[in-house]
């Protein structure tokens, strides 16, 4: 297989993981739940995950107990999108190629399906307890986890992003902005990936830092293909930064010094993977399609 079919093989199988995790869709809370998977289900590129059984997978981890925690992060991740298009945030009708979640079943299911993707996410991550007899990595997992997507991660960083839309913002503030709601979301996976795989601590202070890079370069090329990119390729609208009079990464430093900062970024996580053990082939591949990617 070369890396594309690789990649495609490889999305497959995570959607198949995802798809396990999903909760029934029945009950009286039946609309909600509906709300929950039709956004879990429209798709996207599912690179947490892909990230997160990659880095278990190098440092030799070949049970189960990843799964639950690949369906939590990308309904963490899912709950970060469906709160971000709200019109109280970033107001977009758009995402995954479909309708957003608040256009297609209103603003309180979508405020609703946010929330309980996210608490389902740390039930479903509790689930690798009983799946291995490391009780305290799991554990750490779990407060990672969390502790990446609260005020001092994700949320943190859309706080930010929010509470200073409309006024210019200095590199620093920026940085902050990118490290915390983008780059915190794909530290946590790799960090997990990372531990339930058996690294030591050093080893995952390597794999933290070669995902803030990685953080860094996706948030800044998703600003460039907010500006270049098309709704048919991207699946979600173009231009929203501009409409909410954001200061994004092009704003401020131009279309060309983004560019090459992505490959800057994405050289600094190449050069952290290359002191990791395993095999590197496919990491490789994946992080060099950040600097490529067109969606
Ligand atoms: C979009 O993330 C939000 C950002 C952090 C830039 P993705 O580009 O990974 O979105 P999906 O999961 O593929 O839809
Ligand atoms: C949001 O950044 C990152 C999140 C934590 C959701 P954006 O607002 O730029 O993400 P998109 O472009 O809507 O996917
Ligand atoms: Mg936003
Ligand atoms: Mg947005
Ligand atoms: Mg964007």
């Amino acid at each position: 297989m070369n890396p594309s079919e690789q990649l495609a093989c490889y999305t497959r199988e995570v959607e198949q993981v995802i798809e396990a995790w999903l909760p029934k869709e029945e009950g009286y809370q039946k609309h909600l739940i509906e709300a929950m998977n039709y956004s879990m289900k429209a798709g996207g590129k599912r690179l947490r995950p892909l990230f997160m059984r990659e880095v278990y997978r190098l440092f030799g981890g070949e049970g189960r107990e990843v799964e639950p925690f690949m369906a939590a992060i990308e309904m963490i991740h899912t709950f970060s999108l469906v709160h971000d298009d709200l019109p109280c945030m970033d107001n977009d009708e758009f995402r995954r190629g479909l309708p957003t979640t608040w256009v297609k079943y209103g603003y309180d299911m979508a405020v609703l399906a946010g929330d309980a993707l996210f608490i389902q996410a740390m039930e479903t991550a509790s689930k690798a307890f009983s799946m291995t007899d490391r009780a305290d990595i799991v554990g750490r997992c779990i407060q990672i986890l969390s502790s990446k997507a609260g005020i001092y991660g994700m949320i943190g960083g859309q706080t930010v992003d929010v509470e200073l839309t409309g006024s210019p913002l200095d590199a620093e503030q920026l940085d902050f902005i990118f490290r915390l709601k983008t780059g915190a979301l794909l530290e946590a996976p790799m960090m997990i990936g990372a531990l339930l795989g058996g690294a030591d601590e050093a080893q995952l202070k390597t794999v933290e830092e070669m995902a803030a890079a990685i953080g860094m370069a996706f948030q800044i090329q998703d600003d460039i293909l907010d500006v270049t990119s098309s709704q048919d390729v991207l699946g979600k609208p173009v231009g929203s930064d501009e409409k909410n009079n954001k200061t994004t990464y092009v704003s401020l430093y131009g279309l060309e010094q983004a560019m090459a900062d992505v490959e800057r970024r994405s050289s600094q996580a190449l050069e952290c993977l290359k002191t990791l053990p395993g095999n590197h082939e496919f990491l490789e591949h994946l992080i060099r399609l950040l600097v490529t990617r067109e969606k």
